[in-house]
């Protein structure tokens, strides 16, 4: 599945027209050239000899460090009018009328955006696009492109550009387009520098994790902490919905705002918009005095509304309207209060099959899952179990001072157990693991006892498996040929110590037979105590 992108620029529409054209040289519509178009012969003038630098461009914003722009046209011209009216705007631009001339730039200096016509000679546009996206993924690409060859935009925006301008194209549809790659392009920066700025050997922040999974719900992170759009936190039960949740809110702008979380399913209900909404005094048998709700309490903060699919239907429409209309009515007031609060909201259930069932509002699930954060359950991301371990077995040894260190067995189940409680099931293991432990290794028997009773159900599983197994081999044998009966035998004694992985104890039991007389048997067909014909090693 795409990973969802929460900002995608509205002019990717491709309903730009071209109204105010800036011609390139090869489609020139002078009779429709409005009076402040550039012009491609008048290079850097417009019509009524106004240079372009004196034209008001919209600015880039202030503050924000400068973007270097390469513009990428054989046609000098207009490469020239572009890099004016962009230098205009505020980016530090070069330009290069080839494609080996734009790599040869693009080498010797950090290249942010670039503007690219998609027509050059020697290869083209979309060679250069391609190699752009591998050597700079980073680059922001607008590409340029006639108006009858519109399919190979949509061509390039596959490959990877962020946007496209059809020539012949207005002043007013460069800058917007320039403008708004350049937010992208902030963007990218601020969240890539974010995520650099979090990384850890483990993890990122306070979250641990390196798995593709995690990688996934980083990358995600540090982009939706910026804005302030709703994201559905979605993930089993003790999957860090909450930890991420708090994430968002603590490298967002707003962290010393407060960060409030509700749990929906714990409030009475007939409370709960009271909770959410506040109320006045005297709007109920008990409301002695006015109180606020948690949505204006958050002030500007962010409020997790945690099992978000256990809100009660009523409630839904009441959340939908004050997350459209950005305001509240506390229960009995006349007037509604505004709300600041950024919300993030969280369950464990499948909210789309809700919908469908009609148990949750489609238009308020819409809402807010503007952007959605699956965190995997643990038992899809293994690699991530010996490092949470090992996370939570340093916490212990620093509240109590003293020194663990997880056995080999007890690593080897930890790592083997599927986690249905997911990390908190986990942390809790690692807790009681040490709390029963008399020394400074840790044991598998001091694991929590569904641990325990899976590695029982595992055994017997495998012992079974093992069984049938040899059987099958037999009944193969048996069907193949007739073999005689101590043939059968010296297959069976040999296969199952061999599905037992040596076990030799564990295959007496199971052919029922004595110890002393498997041990005969193996001395009868000639193997040394340790090597079993199919030289599989069967030592005690
Ligand atoms: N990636 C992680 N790194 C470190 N600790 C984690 C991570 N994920 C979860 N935890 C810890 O596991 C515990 C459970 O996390 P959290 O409460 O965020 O889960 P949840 O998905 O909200 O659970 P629930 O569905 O039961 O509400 C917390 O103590 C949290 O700190
Ligand atoms: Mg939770």
């Amino acid at each position: 599945m795409p990973e969802p992108d929460p900002f995608v620029p509205s002019s990717k529409s491709g309903q730009r027209q071209p109204q105010n054209p800036i011609p390139g040289g090869r489609a020139q519509p002078d009779a429709a050239r409005p009076a402040h178009a550039v012009s491609g012969t008048l290079v850097g003038v417009a019509p009524e000899n106004i240079p372009i630098t004196a034209i008001s461009f919209r600015r880039l914003p202030e503050g924000l460090p400068p973007l270097h722009l390469l513009v990428v046209d054989d046609d000098a011209p207009l490469r020239k009018a572009c890099s004016e009216i962009a230098a205009g705007m505020g980016f530090q631009t070069l330009a290069a009328g080839s494609v080996q001339e734009a790599l040869e730039k693009m080498k010797q200096q950090r290249v942010d955006l670039l503007l690219l016509d998609l027509k050059l000679p020697g290869g083209g546009g979309l060679k250069l696009l391609n190699e752009v996206r591998t050597l700079y993924p980073s680059t922001g690409v607008v590409v340029m492109t006639a108006f009858a060859t519109v399919s190979s935009a949509v061509e390039a925006m596959r490959t990877g550009a962020n946007d496209y301008l059809t020539k012949p194209f207005a002043l007013e549809e460069l800058t917007a387009v320039l403008e708004e790659s350049s937010r992208r392009v902030h963007f990218d920066l601020e969240s890539r520098r974010l995520r650099e700025r979090l990384r850890t050997a483990r993890g990122m922040g306070d979250l641990i994790g390196t798995s593709p999974g995690m990688e996934k719900v980083y990358r995600i992170l540090s982009k939706v902490a910026f804005s302030s759009h709703p994201v559905l936190i979605l993930g089993e039960s003790g999957t860090g919905k909450e930890l991420v949740a708090r994430s968002i809110h603590s490298n967002g702008p707003n962290a010393a705002k407060p960060f409030i979380a509700v749990d929906c399913s714990s409030l009475v209900p007939t409370l709960i918009e009271s909770e959410l909404f506040g109320h006045v005094k005297g709007a109920f048998t008990g409301a002695n005095r006015s109180k606020e709700g948690l949505l204006s309490e958050a002030n500007g903060g962010t409020v997790l509304l945690d099992e978000i699919g256990e809100l009660p239907m009523d409630m839904q429409a009441k959340l939908l309207r004050a997350l459209q209309e950005k305001e509240v009515r506390p229960v009995g007031a006349t007037r509604a209060v505004p709300i600041s609060a950024r919300v993030l909201a969280a369950t464990n259930r499948d909210l789309t099959a809700m919908v469908a069932q009609g148990l949750f509002r489609k238009d308020l699930y819409f809402r807010l899952n503007v952007v959605n954060l699956r965190i995997p359950p643990l038992r899809e991301r293994r690699e991530d179990i010996a490092l949470l371990a090992e996370f939570f077995l340093e916490q212990i040894q620093r509240q109590t001072g003293r020194s663990y260190t997880f056995s080999e067995d007890a690593m080897r189940l930890i790592m083997e157990y599927d986690w249905p409680g997911n990390v908190r099931e986990l942390e809790n293991a690692v807790e009681r693991i040490c709390a029963m432990s008399s020394g400074p290794v840790l044991h598998m028997v001091d694991l929590p006892t569904q641990l325990q009773d899976f590695r029982a159900h595992r055994r017997e599983a495998d012992l079974a498996a093992a069984a049938y197994e040899a059987s099958a081999e037999l009944q193969a044998d048996a069907d193949s040929s007739i073999v005689s009966i101590a043939e059968m035998e010296r297959k069976a004694i040999l296969g199952t110590i061999r599905q037992l992985s040596g076990d030799k104890l564990m295959a007496a039991k199971l052919l029922g037979i004595g110890k002393t007389t498997l041990y005969r048997k193996l001395k009868e067909y000639g193997l040394s105590e340790t090597e079993s014909e199919e030289g599989g090693a069967i030592e005690d």
